[in-house]
């Protein structure tokens, strides 16, 4: 089973895909963590040039073919094989993340996107997608306080005026009627232990039979 975890900035992704991982692990499943862009040694060096603030007056298209070159190479060197021995993949990121910021974000049009997205990678879809759910200004606040508290500095986008942010969210939450068979909104908002709850409550109820004839 492939489960992406989407949404905006400090949203709690990369928090809970550990939390779910562990769980799972304690349940003695086969589960690998795994996040874009990157995943693998090549796709990082790709993020590297994704996420550094001196490209972020790029034209956006630039991006989407980066992101899906990234993307294929994570397909073929860990996704699929992971799969194909029954782990459990988890994936901070996605292609849905390309649709909401190189698409509503940006501006690039959803029919590049796609196109784009079925030359290099076909019909593969995530099973399950988690959409987390939390304005932009709650997810900043916890960003900018992990920025402070991990020294990291603050990501690409994070500086983006508040517009973007919106334009994200809404983005976001079209996903869900979009997408409705694959996709499930998260309440990001409350504490990291009722939130955890709340998806490992999704991921048992949601069937397990969502392979994808791309992945055979
Ligand atoms: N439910 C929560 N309530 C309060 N703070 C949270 C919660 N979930 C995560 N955080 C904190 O907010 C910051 C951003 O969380 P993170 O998981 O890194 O978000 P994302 O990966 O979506 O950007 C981190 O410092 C994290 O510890
Ligand atoms: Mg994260």
């Amino acid at each position: 089973m492939f489960i992406t975890f989407e949404g905006g900035e400090g949203a709690g992704k990369s928090t809970q895909i550990q939390k779910l991982a562990d769980h799972l692990t304690s349940l003695g499943k086969d589960v690998i963590v795994t996040r874009e862009p990157g995943g693998t040694p090549d796709a990082e060096k790709i993020r590297d040039l994704l996420v550094s603030k001196h490209t972020a007056n790029w034209d956006p298209v630039t991006d989407v073919l980066l992101l899906f070159a990234a993307r294929k190479i994570h397909m073929q060197e860990l996704i699929l094989p992971s799969l194909r021995t029954g782990k459990i993949v988890l994936c901070d990121r996605f292609t849905d993340s390309t649709r909401v910021y190189q698409g509503d974000g940006l501006g690039v049009s959803p029919d590049v996107i796609e196109s784009i997205k079925t030359t290099s990678i076909g019909a593969f879809e995530p099973d399950l997608t988690l959409v987390f759910d939390i304005s932009p200004e709650q997810g900043l606040t916890r960003a900018h306080k992990r920025a402070d508290e991990t020294g990291e500095g603050d990501h690409k986008y994070e500086g983006f005026d508040m517009d973007f942010h919106w334009r994200l969210y809404n983005g976001y939450m079209e996903l869900l009627s979009k997408y409705p068979e694959r996709c499930r909104r998260v309440d990001a908002t409350g504490d990291v232990i009722s939130i955890a709850e709340a998806i490992f409550d999704i991921v048992t109820a949601y069937p397990e039979s969502g392979c994808q004839a791309a992945r055979s």
